[in-house]
């Protein structure tokens, strides 16, 4: 496994690839990997002949108050991950190579981007959609990996490639858990062991509102009710949102029906977490 930092490095190797009739897969991703960055890449490596993980964390989508910083980063144990689950060339950039003096085109995508997550982190998505065409026209891969958890994500993702006519097919992975239920996230790290008892509120509402869709309910506002109830027994959770929408628009819905994602975002202490379900109700037959 190679583990280059240039934007020329990585064009050459995927030249090289190319040139041999390989496919290439690519994962993004800001480090500090997990269990849920793994299933990525396992998905990457069993469907093209060869991958690529960028690890990068994209300063410009954080917000001035945000954790860019702090962000968890251990390159020698990514390092060991990638390489066990077959990946084949690491992309770690310094900010200065992605983002160099006098940088100031931006990818910016409305609408979907101004819901859920975007209403507290009104320049994420920007930054987001900034980086992953970015790195997309780095690699051009035939295909690129992301998590369900981040669900607005990749339907920003999805849009925008769509949108802009970029030959790349975009797979969504499933979230991975914990034994008991938390989602896996970098950001878990940031936990106290009584903030980590906390954060299972979240998975709790999210089975909790998933069961209930399951068992027939069709009003959104009800199922949001009681995930918000679950959500607020817990003292240490601080709810950002708790919302029912559309997957394709990310507009909030009164009739559980179609493709929708019941995304929740909530503070344990000073870290936020995020959690969703998405489902496909099909309108019952009169
Ligand atoms: O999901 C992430 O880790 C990041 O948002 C991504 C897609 C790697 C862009 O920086």
């Amino acid at each position: 496994m190679m583990l280059v930092h240039t934007v020329n490095e990585v064009r050459e190797q995927v030249k090289k690839w190319r040139s041999e009739g390989l496919s290439v897969g690519l994962v993004p991703t800001m480090g500090f990997l997990h269990e849920g960055h793994q299933s990525l890449i396992a998905a990457s490596v069993k469907e093209n002949d060869r991958t690529v993980v960028s690890i990068f964390v994209n300063p410009t989508q954080f917000g001035p108050n945000e954790d860019f910083e702090a962000y968890p980063r251990d390159i020698k144990k990514d390092m060991a991950l990638c390489d066990e689950t077959g990946a084949d060339l690491i992309f770690n950039p310094e900010p200065e190579e992605m983002y160099p003096d006098g940088f100031c085109t931006y990818t910016n995508i409305t609408g979907m981007s101004d819901a859920l997550c975007g209403k507290s982190r009104p320049i994420h998505f920007k930054g987001v959609c900034t980086v992953v065409s970015k790195l997309f026209n780095i690699v051009c891969p035939d295909m690129a990996y992301f998590g369900e958890k981040d669900a607005q994500q990749l339907a920003i993702i999805k849009r925008m490639v769509k949108d802009m006519n970029i030959p790349i097919e975009i797979k969504g992975c499933p979230i991975v858990r914990e034994a008991d239920g938390l989602a896996k996230s970098s950001r878990n790290t940031y936990l106290s062991a009584s903030e980590r008892e906390a954060a299972l509120i979240l998975s709790k509402a999210i089975f909790a509102g998933r069961d209930m869709v399951k068992a027939g309910e069709r009003d959104a506002k009800k199922v949001v009710e009681a995930m918000t109830e679950i959500i607020k027994s817990e003292p240490l959770a601080a709810i950002d949102y708790v919302e029912m929408v559309d997957v394709e628009t990310m507009q909030s819905i009164d009739v559980i029906e179609g493709n929708i994602l019941c995304a929740i975002a909530v503070k344990i202490g000073k870290t936020r977490l995020i959690d969703n379900f998405n489902d496909i109700i099909h309108q019952a037959s009169p």
